[in-house]
């Protein structure tokens, strides 16, 4: 490991601490809160006297003691290891070598603690192999649940950052590509790694726009999904997929070019739309509408749902949510595409296991209860006691808080602006009178906790007033996001390495005895 890196660069800071007479309960509430492993436990004086993990507070419960009569002196490591900010990584990862610990508190010059160092700050620099004693996990210590915080890859992709409200895609700031992008240019930008100057945007779309032909043997296979019994448009949606890519012959990525891997990625993208379209409209007794070569893909989008050419405002504001839910970060659905991916697997299925990441709510979410609530809500004069009575039931309300963004979600701000200027009406009027009531009154009822409008509020307000059905809000979804899916499977295709964690087993120790009796061959 470089001794360049230095701890003050890893450590968490401000350091959490407790006292050494916190109750573990109140030691354990104070770690979860600040979403760490373990805390320094400080005297009166503000000295360091301990360390305590979550790892000690389980054991201790585990052990049989009475979190709320056990204190943080009994069950602390007294007097710790420390390590100064000022040394180097390399040196911190010896003394996490020869001692064994998952945790040390660093102190600055002066002796103050000045920050918790864990061995996953240090796992994240160091090669891993260089960390991992041979055959055994990295660390004996879990990961956060969730992964929360934990970066498992390089992507060049794009980023969220959710304490400044920023998300980008290679660099470029989403909303601003959204403002004044097409789908095209950003989806070159995406999976070609640069935006396209015109010559480039021209070949791009010819061969994105020949990529919504339907496969030979596919129509039959689509009517038959849209007219199962119980037909979601989501859950057909993911079997199409699976099953175009299997008539479309994908191949492992790890058997085929870089050249083919972006092929069989466009033409996936390309084509996901006209499945979910075509279904949509079988399913409602509708004739399919063919996709027509010479719209753009938003316009395209809304051409195969209606059979109408759609008005140049409401293609330009769908294109807008379009470009910018195309990506997000590491999100899961992101994740499940790459491991996917690096089992050398071929881009159907990454996509097909993706979608199916995204169907839960806790991922895809669901657009369509933000406009629900507003349905439930009626009129503008409701608002407050409606809002007041979600809160004080303990319900949440739809559209509002973010496990990244601590502010404005970048998206909301501008779906709020798109939904304004560019669809306008009484529903916007409305959703923006909710929206304002909702802010004072989770200002007051939930004071501190940063709850601000997110994406799926003005999402519904605007595919609504496109023209998207409610049901159709997170398929919507799920065929912008197979841009984003995509440049993932093409950058993790290009620089695989297969993803296999490891889990810390909990259950009976093992080897276990069969129960007497139990064999029934001798
Ligand atoms: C998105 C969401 C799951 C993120 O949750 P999270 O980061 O895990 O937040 P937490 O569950 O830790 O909540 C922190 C506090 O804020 C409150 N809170 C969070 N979102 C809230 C909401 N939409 N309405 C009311 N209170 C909310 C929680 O009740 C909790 O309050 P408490 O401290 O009194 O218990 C959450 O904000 C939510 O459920 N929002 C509504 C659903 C939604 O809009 N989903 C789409 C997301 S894009």
């Amino acid at each position: 490991m470089s001794e360049s890196v230095l701890v003050r660069n890893l450590m968490h800071t401000p350091p959490v601490t407790v006292n050494p007479g916190h109750t573990l309960a109140e030691a354990s509430h104070i770690l979860d809160d600040r979403k760490v492993g373990a805390a320094a436990v400080l005297d009166r004086e503000g000295a360091i006297v301990g360390i305590v993990s979550e790892r000690d507070v389980l054991r201790s419960i585990g052990a049989g003691l009475d979190p709320h009569q056990t204190l943080v002196q009994d069950v602390m490591t007294a007097s710790p290891v420390t390590v100064q900010a000022e040394d180097s990584a390399a040196t911190a990862l010896q003394i996490f070598r020869d001692r064994r610990f998952r945790h040390l508190p660093v102190v600055d010059a002066h002796g103050a603690v000045a920050g918790i160092l864990s061995i996953r700050h240090l796992v994240r620099v160091a090669q891993i192999a260089e960390v991992r004693p041979a055959g055994s996990l990295v660390t004996d210590s879990l990961a956060p649940r969730g992964l929360e915080g934990v970066a498992v890859a390089e992507t060049s992709v794009g980023d969220v950052r959710g304490e400044e409200g920023f998300f980008h895609y290679r660099g470029y700031d989403a909303t601003e590509l959204a403002r004044h992008c097409s789908f095209e240019q950003v989806w070159h930008l995406l999976i070609d790694g640069e935006l396209p100057d015109a010559a480039t945007l021209e070949a791009f779309t010819r061969e994105v726009g020949a990529g919504r032909t339907l496969p030979d043997g596919l129509a039959p296979i689509l009517a038959q999904l849209a007219t199962l019994p119980e037909f979601t448009p989501l859950g057909a949606l993911r079997s199409a997929v699976s099953v175009t890519a299997a008539a479309l012959g994908c191949r492992p990525v790890l058997d085929i070019s870089a050249e083919q891997v972006r092929a069989d990625a466009l033409r996936m993208c390309a084509v996901v739309p006209v499945l979910l379209m075509r279904m949509h409209r079988i399913h409602n007794g509708l004739d399919p509408v063919d996709p027509d070569p010479e719209l753009g893909y938003a316009a395209n989008y809304l051409w195969m749902l209606t059979g109408n050419r759609p008005a140049e405002d409401h293609a330009r504001a769908l294109e807008q949510y379009l470009i910018l839910t195309m990506d997000h970060g590491f999100n899961s659905s992101t994740f499940t595409s790459r491991v996917i991916t690096s089992t050398g697997s071929d881009v159907g299925s990454a996509l097909t296991g993706a979608i199916g990441a995204l169907a839960g709510p806790l991922h895809g979410g669901a657009p369509s209860r933000a406009l629900a609530m507003l349905d439930a809500i009626g009129t503008p004069d409701r608002a407050e006691e409606y809002l007041r009575d979600e809160i004080g039931a303990g319900n949440r309300l739809m559209g509002f808080g973010h496990r990244v963004y601590k502010t404005d979600d970048p998206r909301s701000t501008l779906l709020r602006e798109v939904a304004t200027h560019l669809v306008g009406g009484d529903q916007v009027e409305f959703a923006r009178h909710v929206e304002s009531t909702a802010l004072m009154v989770l200002d007051e009822l939930k004071p501190g906790r940063r709850l601000y409008t997110n994406v799926e509020f003005y999402a519904g307000v605007v595919m609504n007033s496109t023209g998207v059905p409610r049901d159709m809000f997170t398929p919507t979804f799920a065929c912008s996001r197979t841009v984003g899916w995509t440049a993932a499977i093409a950058e993790q295709a290009a620089n695989n390495r297969l993803i296999r964690p490891s889990a810390l087993y909990v259950g009976p120790r093992a080897p276990r005895p069969l129960p007497d009796g139990y064999a029934v061959v001798a």
